[in-house]
C-alpha cells in the first residue's frame, strides 16, 4: 500500500504507545491489493492533474492493462487506471509523512479523518477547507494572526485558535479523531518531531498527517525519490 513504514518512530521513550509510521505519498500504481480503501481522483486531461472524486474499495487482482476494478459505496463499479487511485488511511494510532504540500493538501482531501480535526499550522487555510468539506468540525491553529485572516475566509466552517502551539500546547483543548501538522514542511526536524510526538501523545488514537520533507528525508528516503504519479494532484 503506502511507499514504506516503520512500526513506532524513533526517540520513542519508554511507556508511548506504539505507533506506525508511514510515508503517505507517493502512492506506486502496483501497490493496491484486493479489499483496500482507495479514494479514486477524476481526471482533467491533458496538464490539470486531478482532483478527489469518491472514496471505493478494490476488488480482484490488476486486469491486463493494470486497472483496477472499484466499488463505490452506491455499489456501482468502475475500471480505474492505478495512477488516478490513492489509498485511504486511518482509525488507528498512525501518523502519516508527506514532504509536500500538495500531498498534505491531498491527504485532507482524500484520508480518514474522523469526525473532528485538529489543524496545526493552517496558514490561509487551503487544507483548513478541503477538511470542513470532508463534513468534520476542525480547530484550526495557527501562531500568525494575520495568516488567520485570510484562513477565516477560506473556511468559514472551521473554528480559529492563534497559538504558538510549542510555546503553549495546553491552550489546545479538545478531543481529535485526526491531527494536521504542517508548521513548515522544511523547518529544523527537531522541531517538527517535538510538535508530532506532542500530538502523538495528546490524541494516542488519532490519525497524525505530517507535512516535513526533512522527516520524509530521513526515515523514508526511498519514498521521496520516486515520483507520484502526475494524475494524483489535489
Ligand atoms: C507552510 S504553512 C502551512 C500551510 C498549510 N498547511 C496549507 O496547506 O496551506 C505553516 C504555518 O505554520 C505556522 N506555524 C509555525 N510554527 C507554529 C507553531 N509553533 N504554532 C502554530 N503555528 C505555527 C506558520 O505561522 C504558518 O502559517
Amino acid at each position: 500500500m503506502a511507499a514504506a513504514s516503520s512500526t513506532a518512530g524513533p526517540d520513542a521513550s519508554e511507556g508511548e504507545t506504539e505507533r506506525q509510521w508511514e510515508a503517505f505519498a507517493p502512492h506506486l500504481p502496483h501497490a493496491f491489493a484486493d479489499g483496500d480503501r482507495v479514494f479514486v481522483m477524476k481526471s482533467r486531461g491533458g496538464q490539470r492533474g486531478s482532483r478527489p472524486f469518491a472514496a471505493a474499495y478494490i476488488v480482484g487482482e490488476a486486469t491486463e492493462d493494470g486497472r483496477r476494478t472499484v466499488v463505490y459505496k452506491d455499489g456501482s463499479t468502475y475500471a480505474a487506471r492505478p495512477a488516478l487511485l490513492v489509498p485511504i488511511r486511518g482509525g488507528g494510532p498512525l501518523t502519516l509523512f508527506t514532504a509536500t504540500t500538495r500531498a498534505y493538501r491531498l491527504a485532507a482531501a482524500t484520508q480518514d479523518v474522523g469526525t473532528k480535526t485538529l489543524e496545526v499550522g493552517c496558514d490561509q487555510g487551503e487544507a483548513t477547507r478541503r477538511l470542513v468539506a470532508r463534513g468534520c468540525a476542525v480547530l484550526a491553529v495557527d501562531k500568525a494572526a494575520d495568516r488567520m485572516r485570510t484562513a477565516r475566509d477560506a473556511a468559514p466552517g472551521a473554528t480559529f485558535l492563534v497559538c504558538d502551539v510549542l510555546c503553549e500546547p495546553d491552550r489546545v483543548e479538545g478531543k481529535y479523531s485526526s491531527v494536521f501538522v504542517d508548521i513548515n514542511g522544511s523547518r529544523a526536524y527537531d522541531t517538527v518531531l517535538k510538535c508530532v510526538r506532542w500530538a502523538e501523545r495528546r490524541w494516542p488514537a488519532a490519525l497524525v498527517v505530517v507535512k516535513s520533507s526533512e522527516a520524509m528525508r530521513m526515515h523514508f528516503p526511498g519514498a521521496i525519490e520516486v515520483s507520484a504519479p502526475a494524475r494524483q494532484r489535489a
